[in-house]
């Protein structure tokens, strides 16, 4: 049979990943500061509940919701209006009390999901659960406590996660991607002096999905992904340099 899909709405990415998110997964995005992870997440709340009449879930334990509001207005979100439409949750909080509240047998969070119809999820971010352990096998089992809490409930979710390297070197990246459905990565290029945003989907459980590299940009109304990084080696690494057949046809010229 095949997975249900949950659009995400952002144009380009869908395509990436065949479709969207498969119903009640987890989904990881990790990037570099202002790669727009938190942009992301929104659009993907806005959209759910703008085109398919989807509640949404924000929790948030560092921006403050004010924060949270004036940029989402810059894009062009009035959050406090889909609050008062009973159709966004936002929630400050903080990684323990996340958990408990997800544990509890009808608790307070199961309550909220189930009156408010909730269905898309985004936890800004995963990082912030790595405070709560050095070690790193109680870290995964945490992280997959998280993971699995949220599927229980019928979510489909979004974990952003952030990544210190801002150009390049996928090594550091955490083990979180193993307790994971997908796993999205956002990085800054630098291309011709100037520096490009790269999107990448490294993993989708269950399905194909697009290997190429997109360029995106920020605008009003989010995320809008661009072209592939076309004749490019060494994107990941952030210093990408011409493939060889790139740099054979800027000498030779193309083959007729
Ligand atoms: N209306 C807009 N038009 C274009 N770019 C914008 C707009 N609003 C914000 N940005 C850009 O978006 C980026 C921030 O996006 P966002 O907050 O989603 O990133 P982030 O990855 O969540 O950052 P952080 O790691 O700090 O949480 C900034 O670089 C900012 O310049
Ligand atoms: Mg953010």
């Amino acid at each position: 049979m095949p997975l249900t899909r949950i659009a995400t709405g952002i144009e380009g990415l869908d395509r990436m990943t065949g479709g969207g998110f498969v119903e009640r997964s987890a989904n990881l995005v990790e990037g570099a500061p202002g790669t727009g992870k938190t942009t992301l997440g929104l659009q993907f709340l806005v959209k759910g509940i703008v085109d398919r009449g989807e509640a949404g879930l924000y929790v948030t334990f560092e921006e403050f919701p004010a924060q949270l509001y004036a940029d989402a207005a810059r894009m062009g979100w009035d959050l406090r209006q889909f609050e008062a439409d009973g159709r966004l949750r936002i929630r400050f909080t903080t990684p323990m009390e996340l958990l408990q509240s997800l544990e509890e047998v009808n608790g307070d969070l199961e309550r909220e999901i189930e009156e408010f119809c909730i269905r898309r999820v985004v936890v800004d971010s995963l990082s912030h659960f790595e405070f709560l352990t050095d070690d790193a096998f109680q870290l995964r089992d945490i992280e997959f406590r998280l993971v699995s809490a949220f599927k229980r409930e019928g979510c489909t979710a979004i974990f952003l996660r952030e990544n210190g390297n801002i150009l390049g070197d996928t090594n550091s990246i955490s083990r979180s991607p193993f307790v994971v459905d997908s796993f999205i990565v956002l990085r800054y290029v630098e291309l011709d002096s100037a520096v490009s945003k790269a999107m990448l989907v490294l993993k989708m459980r269950g399905s194909a999905h697009a290997t190429d590299i997109r360029r995106y940009r920020i605008a009003n109304g989010g995320i809008v992904i661009e072209d592939k990084f076309d004749g490019q080696e060494g994107i990941l690494g952030g210093a990408p340099r011409k493939s060889r057949a790139q740099a054979f046809v800027e000498a030779f010229g193309r083959k007729r």
